[in-house]
C-alpha cells in the first residue's frame, strides 16, 4: 500500500481495454504525482505505455522502447527508471513521478524546467522530459553533486537537437555548479 493510501483524496480508476482470456491481469494502486490510481492491468503492459494510454500523461516519450535513449524516464520512488524496460505490475504499491508532476500546482515551474528555459536547454523538446526527470533526482538529492557525476548523467539521454551543452548550462545553474571548475563547458554562459 502506498502512503497515499491514507489520503482523503479522491482515487482515480483508469480504465483499460478487454484482453484475451489468456491474459493474465493485475490490480494495482499507484501514487503518480502524488495522485492515487487504481487499474487492472495486463502482466505485459509497459509502464511507458500504461503512463501515456491509461493515465493519459503523455509528457513522457517513448524513443528506442530498449532502453537507450532515456526519453522515457520517470522517478520511482525518487530514483530514476526507464519507464521502457518496466511493467506496469511492478509500480504496485509504489510511487512514480513523471514530468507533469515537476510545476507546482499553480503552474509555477520547477527550478530544473525555469533553468531549461534560462539557458535555452531544449529545442525539439523530444528529450526534455527525460533529462529533466534525470536532472531532477540529482537535484532533490540530499547529498551535494559534483561535476563528474552531472555529466555521468548527461550521459544517460540523447539528444539530437541541442550539442547539450546549454542542457549542461541550465543544469550547471540548477545544481549551483555554475562556477565549479571542471571540464570546459563551451557556450554554457558559465
Ligand atoms: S524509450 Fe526508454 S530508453 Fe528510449
Ligand atoms: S531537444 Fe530535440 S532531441 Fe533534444
Amino acid at each position: 500500500m502506498t502512503e497515499s493510501s491514507n489520503r482523503t483524496t479522491p482515487v482515480r480508476r483508469v480504465s483499460s481495454p478487454p484482453a484475451a482470456e489468456s491474459t493474465a491481469r493485475h490490480n494495482i494502486t499507484v501514487d503518480i504525482n502524488g495522485e492515487t490510481i487504481e487499474a487492472e492491468v495486463e502482466s505485459r503492459l509497459l509502464l511507458t505505455d500504461f503512463l501515456r494510454d491509461r493515465v493519459q500523461l503523455t509528457g513522457t516519450h517513448i524513443g528506442c522502447e530498449q532502453g537507450s535513449c532515456g526519453a522515457c524516464t520517470v522517478l520511482l520512488d525518487g530514483l530514476p527508471v526507464r519507464s521502457c524496460l518496466m511493467l506496469a505490475p511492478q509500480v504496485d504499491g509504489r510511487s512514480v513521478r513523471t514530468v507533469e508532476g515537476l510545476a507546482a500546482p499553480d503552474g509555477a515551474l520547477s527550478p530544473m524546467q525555469q533553468a531549461f528555459c534560462d539557458h535555452h536547454g531544449l529545442q525539439c523538446g523530444f528529450c526534455t522530459p527525460g533529462f529533466l526527470m534525470t536532472l531532477t533526482s540529482l537535484a532533490e538529492r540530499e547529498t551535494p553533486v559534483t561535476l563528474n557525476e552531472l555529466d555521468h548523467h548527461l550521459d544517460s539521454s540523447f539528444c539530437r537537437c541541442t550539442g547539450y551543452m546549454n542542457i549542461r548550462a541550465a543544469a550547471r545553474h540548477a545544481l549551483g555548479l555554475a562556477h565549479v571548475e571542471g571540464k570546459p563547458a563551451q557556450g554554457d554562459g558559465t
